[in-house]
């Protein structure tokens, strides 16, 4: 049984991997086609994101059938081959399990539409207000109300993401059995993980106006969050400590997450929290260009990690996924450092305390789509945000800039195979227009490059399973003050870890608050480092230095 501690996972969107049999759509036989690569990586553990039956309004968050296989994504054949073939190579299968909503496609919310009752307590459906507003006044996270009103019952459903993703009723005791019954059938077919789509929200407390927000204070951690996620465990993979889970939370908070990914293992072996990458926002507010607030990054990243530590709680760690712009743009550089800023991010989270992350592409320093033109964005949140850009009175391109910066579709053109045609993801058509600089940052050019970002991941992930410093040791922050440098020292029996990185283009000197004698140089992300107690780091300059004691 593999330890998650030292475990790597990688995050597969599958409609951007690979396309076999050109349509444009990558799907599951591009994953088994690429195993070997992913195993050559290392990574433990594949992610794939929603590949079930869906109208794909939210590319597979909106589920339609939670036990199928949308035909674009292949068969149930297609599947049980990938999980035998990943499981051949050590590598296990984690699914994306949907359930604070499901597609008003679904049969479920048909039935309910139809006006049978069972089914209409599956969701929330509610009365306007007497002037015939909506219930209350929360937003939709893809913009704006989050109940739409159906006539035919003078009743409101609702809806925290797209309309047609309507929320589940989880108070209903039909609905956690039904949830339940779900996670058992893929357990059944040997999956060996789960995480779980914005789970947080699936327990609603007072349904009443917000008058400082969005309405999000109602409804996230919400009263019994705690005894449904403990009743999930119980019923499905808590029988069956092999399996991995990992929690999307949205805008959480850390005590609650010291429950939610507590060594007790009561509920799930860790969570995603988002706080960090919100230093580029406005508050919560996305749709807004910021700069960096590097500060507030360091002092989110250490206090989660020092937190978690201490209620020995486990995070995920990780800065992109298929919902993030691509880290190397975002914190990093795409031109004259690209190299040495995606080797220093990497460093960042991989010597963190916590399970790492890592997103298709992210290996090879992927950058944002770079799309030239509006009718190139595909994803729903973009357009319907754009569009209330736009009402507001923000001009075209203003909008347009703020939608180059933060959209999701920045992560979700296709995976650079080659520095081919369609960077070899598709002989067909791609869904999503595919990045020109794929001439350059490809998996091809890098995969037996000892140079490359690739080999640096690589190295990484090794690096987690070999030092018990990296997958077990405790957490200090170094020098939180300082400007530009982001540092800290991880300790586990004699061993103990420095990660040392330059955040950015400048040069700086840097001193080590601590004696850093007896140190020897683990990892760099320039050939000519060398250790000392006082550095002159170089543009995104990183270094990984170990001490270990005789004992
Ligand atoms: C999660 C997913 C995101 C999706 C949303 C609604 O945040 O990662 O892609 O749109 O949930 O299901």
């Amino acid at each position: 049984m593999k330890d998650f501690r030292e475990c790597t996972v990688y995050e597969i969107y599958p409609k951007s991997f690979l396309d076999t049999n050109g349509d444009g759509l990558g799907e599951l036989r591009g994953v088994t086609r690429k195993l070997d690569y992913l195993k050559e990586l290392g990574v433990d553990y594949l992610w794939l994101t929603p590949f079930f039956v869906s109208p794909q309004n939210d590319n597979g968050y909106d589920v339609a059938d939670y036990r199928r296989i949308d035909p674009r994504y292949g068969t149930m054949e297609d599947f049980e081959e990938l999980s035998r073939e990943a499981a051949r190579r050590g590598i296990g299968l984690m699914l994306d399990m949907v359930f604070n909503h499901t597609s008003t496609d679904h049969e479920w919310f048909r039935k309910a539409l139809a006006g049978d009752p069972k089914y209409k307590a599956y969701y929330i459906f509610k009365k306007g207000k007497p002037d015939g507003t909506p219930p209350t006044n929360w937003e939709s996270k893809f913009g704006g109300s989050a109940w739409e009103y159906l006539p035919q019952f003078d009743e409101y459903y609702l809806h925290l993401f797209d309309k047609t993703q309507a929320d589940l009723n989880w108070d209903n005791p039909e609905v956690r059995q039904e949830v339940a019954d779900v996670v058992r059938f893929w357990m059944d077919k040997g999956v060996r993980g789960f995480r779980f789509d914005v789970i947080n929200l699936i327990s609603k407390g007072a349904f009443e106006d917000d008058d400082r927000g969005d309405g999000r204070r109602f409804y996230t951690d919400g009263p019994r969050i705690h005894e449904y996620l403990q009743e999930l465990n119980q019923r499905t993979f808590g029988r069956d400590p092999g399996i991995i889970t990992v929690g999307e939370m949205s805008s959480t908070t850390m005590e609650n997450c010291f429950r939610y990914a507590g060594a007790d293992g009561r509920e799930l072996s860790m969570v995603f929290s988002f706080h960090h990458l919100k230093v580029d926002f406005m508050g919560n507010e996305k749709w807004v260009l910021v700069p960096t607030d590097f500060a507030k990054l360091k002092e989110i990243l250490f206090s989660w990690q020092s937190g978690m530590a201490a209620h020995d709680a486990w995070n995920a760690v990780f800065w992109c996924n298929h919902d993030q712009p691509r880290v190397v743009s975002r914190f990093g550089d795409e031109g004259t450092y690209w190299k040495q800023s995606a080797k220093m991010l990497a460093d960042v989270i991989h010597c963190l305390r916590g399970t790492p992350y890592i997103y298709q592409g992210e290996e090879i320093g992927m950058t944002n789509a770079g799309f030239t033109d509006l009718s190139q964005y595909r994803d729903v949140e973009s357009l319907n945000h754009f569009q209330i850009l736009r009402d507001k009175g923000m001009s075209e391109e203003s909008a347009y800039n703020i939608l180059k910066v933060h959209s999701r579709d920045n992560s979700r053109t296709p995976m650079q195979w080659t520095d081919g045609e369609n960077a070899g993801f598709t002989a067909g058509t791609p869904w999503i227009s595919v990045n020109p600089n794929c001439r350059h940052i490809n998996a091809e050019s890098q995969v037996g490059d000892p140079d490359s970002i690739f080999s640096h991941y690589r190295a990484l992930i090794r690096l987690r399973k070999e030092y018990a410093v990296i997958s077990r040791g405790d957490f200090a922050p170094l020098d939180q003050a300082d400007p530009a440098v982001l540092a800290y020292r991880r300790r586990w029996k004699g061993d103990t870890l420095y990660c040392i990185n330059n955040f950015y283009p400048k040069p700086c000197r840097w001193t080590c608050p601590e004696p850093l004698d007896g140190c020897t140089l683990l990892l760099a992300n320039y050939p000519d480092a060398r250790p000392g107690q006082t550095l002159e780091l170089r543009p995104y300059e990183s270094l990984v230095l170990l001490r270990r004691e005789e004992s």
